[in-house]
């Protein structure tokens, strides 16, 4: 049974009462869950984040199923009335918590690099009591893997208060109150995610927003046959990609020894994948309890590279990209103060082992999708140093799966 918004539930062994915002005794519908004992339990694994991180090449593919099959992005895939909201957009509001913000961030470049929508990305707890400047042909498009975060809902609400009117939401429960609430919807299918720290909720996020970018890009002409074509055959591939990059797992796991003793670490990315340190870093200190920080690479010199000695492990994501030559410069300024630098690199982009440089090569460059691929090493790494301290990898101290409170 869904509650309603203010419903209150006692259950006992052998009966239920549920009972509205008013105190009223209610009724609400049951629905039958599909889902099967299999996708609950542990199997081979120790824990069910290290499950349902090997469970995103899967999750990719049961998010992108309806695309990778046709020949052509439709609006559609977000409802039947996309096509005529897309028609009025001019721009683009991303509002969600922690994860699932970071999965907005990425989504950001690629909405104005692709789709030439100017889009803006607010942590929905600073947005819901923030004056801002409404704009009536703004797409909001909330971001939750749950679909009841306390703040995302508000912030979603405010948006509407204000006066907008096209609401999207991209969550993983259908049923959710942040579903029910918006016009427009595109379901992750990640399957349940029972660890704390989110993993394939988030990779399917990505996955849901690049398709985003992709139609709207094509309904604003942005996008030709030959492009439109080259993007579906890059998603198609995206589950064999994650798979390719799973298998770095053995090798992470030993990397991983370096950092039990390690109290502070720095991720560092650059554009597209500046989020992705945030992400990381995020992982780290939310199941490790090791205190980290992203920054975006050019930032160093501004006030982070104080921090940088022996000590310090410096996590480098590092794509073969536009911005390779870069990011080189800033992890050579880590390394003349001492720093021990950990870089996850693709293929082609000559970084090279050594003293202080532990490098861990990617199989490919994945062009705008890398964000993703990029993604997993940074997960398995935060599982391996949460198995070197001992710490409660699913149930994380003072942490919960859902934050229905604010
Ligand atoms: C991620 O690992 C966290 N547990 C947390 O930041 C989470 O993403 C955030 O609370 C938002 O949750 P939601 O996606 O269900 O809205």
């Amino acid at each position: 049974m869904y509650l309603e918004e203010g419903d209150v539930a006692e259950i006992g062994l052998s009966s239920h009462r549920i009972f509205d915002a008013s105190g009223q005794a209610v009724e609400r519908p049951v629905h039958v869950s599909t889902l099967s004992n299999e996708s609950m339990e542990l199997g081979e694994y120790r824990h069910y984040m290290q499950k349902e991180i090997f469970e995103q090449p899967q999750a990719l593919a049961d998010t992108l199923e309806a695309v990778c099959y046709s020949q052509s992005l439709v609006p559609g895939i977000f409802g039947a009335e996309a096509a005529a909201a897309f028609s009025q957009v001019d721009s683009i509001l991303i509002l969600a918590c922690g994860t699932s913000h970071h999965a907005g961030l990425v989504a950001r470049y690629w909405l104005e690099e692709i789709a030439g929508l100017p889009c803006s990305v607010e942590i929905a707890s600073e947005y819901r009591y923030r004056v801002s400047v409404a704009n009536p042909k703004t797409l909001v498009v909330t971001v939750s893997q749950s679909g009841e975060t306390a703040d995302t809902l508000a912030a979603l609400n405010h948006a509407r208060a204000q006066g907008h009117t096209h609401t999207l939401s991209i969550c993983n429960v259908p049923e959710s109150a942040l579903v029910r609430l918006s016009k427009l919807r595109m379901l992750t299918r990640a399957g349940p995610e029972i660890g704390v720290a989110s993993t394939k909720a988030f990779t399917t996020q990505l996955a849901a927003l690049f398709l985003l970018t992709l139609v709207l890009a094509k309904q604003r002409g942005r996008l030709n046959e030959e492009e439109e074509q080259r993007h579906l055959h890059d998603l198609r591939h995206l589950p064999s990609a994650v798979q390719a990059v799973l298998k770095l797992e053995p090798d992470i796991a030993r990397l991983a020894e370096n950092f039990a003793d390690k109290h502070h670490a720095l991720f560092l990315g650059r554009g597209l994948h500046y989020p992705i340190a945030l992400e990381g870093a995020l992982k780290l200190k939310e199941i490790s309890y090791i205190h980290a920080e992203a920054y975006p690479a050019g930032e160093l010199k501004h006030g982070p590279l104080a921090l940088v000695d022996q000590d310090m492990p410096v996590i480098a994501v590092a794509p073969n990209d536009a911005l390779l030559e870069k990011l080189k410069s800033n992890l050579q300024e880590v390394r003349a103060r001492g720093g021990e630098l950990y870089v996850f690199a693709d293929a082609g982009t000559r970084f090279h082992s050594g003293e202080g440089v532990h490098l861990m090569q990617m199989p490919e460059h994945a062009g705008y999708l890398s964000p993703i691929l990029h993604t997993i090493p940074l997960q398995l790494l935060a599982y391996y140093v949460a198995l070197q301290k001992g710490t409660d990898v699913d149930k994380p101290r003072n942490l919960a799966k859902s934050v229905t409170v604010e």
